[in-house]
Parts: C-alpha cells; sequence; structure tokens
C-alpha cells in the first residue's frame, strides 16, 4: 500500500487494502447469490440493485460483476454528510428514475453510519410498493449507528473512525484509491 494521504486539510493512513476489500466483496456476493439465485427464478421480473451515489459506484460496480442472477441496475442520490460529520439532514439530490414497484430491490451502500440516509431511503422505497428490499452496505460502524432498518449484508463492520478511499470521500476527495485509509491523528 502507498505511504499516508493528504486530503485538504487532513491527513490519512493506510487502513484496508485492497486486497482484503476484494475478499470481502466476493464473500458478501456469494450471501446474496444465496438468497437472489433462486428468488430471481420464480420472480417474474429481475430484482433491482439500486445504488446510492455517490460512494457506493466502486462497490456497486465490484459486487454485481460476482452476481450469478440477472439484476437491472439504478442509482439514487443522497447527501447527509458535511466533511466528516453527519449533518443529521438526508437531502435527497437525484430522485429515483426507475419504476421501483413490485420489484425485488437491493440497495447498495458504501457505508452506513449512524443510520439516518438508509432510514430515509427505505421509508421512499416502502412509497414506491417494493416487493422486497434488502440493504447492502460494504462497511456498517454498529457502535454508530442508531436506525431502526435491519442491515442485511454487511461486507466489513468497522469502528467508528472516518475513512477514505474505494469511492468514499472526504469533502468529495479521495474516492479514487484502491486501499481505504483513516484520519491520521498523530
Ligand atoms: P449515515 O446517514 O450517518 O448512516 O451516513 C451515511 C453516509 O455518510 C454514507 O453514505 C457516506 O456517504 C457518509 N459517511 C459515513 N461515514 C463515512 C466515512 O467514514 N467516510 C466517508 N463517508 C462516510
Ligand atoms: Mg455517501
Amino acid at each position: 500500500m502507498e505511504n499516508k494521504i493528504k486530503l485538504a486539510d487532513l491527513t490519512f493512513r493506510p487502513f484496508i487494502p485492497a486486497a482484503r476489500i476484494e475478499e470481502a466483496v466476493a464473500n458478501v456476493a456469494e450471501q446474496i447469490n444465496a438468497k437472489y439465485v433462486e428468488l430471481a427464478k420464480s420472480a417474474k421480473q429481475p430484482p433491482i440493485v439500486l445504488g446510492v451515489l455517490n460512494g457506493s459506484f466502486v462497490f456497486l460496480a465490484d459486487l454485481v460483476r460476482h452476481f450469478d442472477f440477472l439484476c437491472e441496475i439504478c442509482f439514487v442520490k443522497l447527501s447527509s454528510y458535511s466533511g466528516c460529520c453527519t449533518t443529521g439532514d438526508v437531502r435527497q439530490l437525484i430522485g429515483l428514475n426507475c419504476s421501483l414497484k413490485g420489484r425485488d430491490v437491493i440497495v447498495v451502500e458504501d457505508i452506513v453510519d449512524t443510520g439516518v440516509s438508509i432510514t430515509h431511503l427505505v421509508a421512499d422505497l416502502q412509497r414506491h410498493e417494493v416487493a422486497s428490499s434488502a440493504i447492502c452496505t460494504l462497511f456498517y460502524k454498529p457502535k454508530s449507528y442508531k436506525g431502526a432498518v435491519t442491515i442485511d449484508y454487511a461486507a466489513m463492520e468497522i469502528g467508528s473512525e472516518f475513512i477514505v478511499g474505494y469511492g468514499l470521500d472526504y469533502n468529495e476527495l479521495g474516492r479514487e484509491f484502491k486501499d481505504i485509509y483513516i484520519v491520521d491523528n498523530e
């Protein structure tokens, strides 16, 4: 892994190497296959993979290439963060642009922290009368989570630390890194 990186005013150090992320992605994809290969056979229409932009774009691209069932892919854009602190106020920036009614939806998130974003999104899905919904996230911060929504698939659990890379950003920077970096407080 490369050494420390500087993004705006913060320094980050290597935390999770790309190889470990790859393993975790393959593993969570197998868990999803275990349920959705069968489900997709009996459903009238293929499941919809709903990526939450911007952070999920790298994870989603790697995840769906492990799937052993046909799926449709669409995106929604949410934002609840400013810098490295949640504002507690979720703005839905780009609404759903596909019909979800009666569909089996797999929501793909980069990271579930307090749960504010996912709670908002799941309420939205219910209004769209989906047949079923499941949440899949690359990272899950169980110590910060205050939501009531079940996180069905979490590739990796971490503490409450702030991380960047593999789609995750600090003020829109750092998404392009293959590895995950953590704030360096030294
Ligand atoms: P929540 O609404 O508090 O669960 O926050 C979820 C969103 O906040 C995620 O989709 C990320 O965009 C962002 N977020 C939370 N923790 C981190 C982090 O450690 N690094 C980068 N973004 C984060
Ligand atoms: Mg985000």
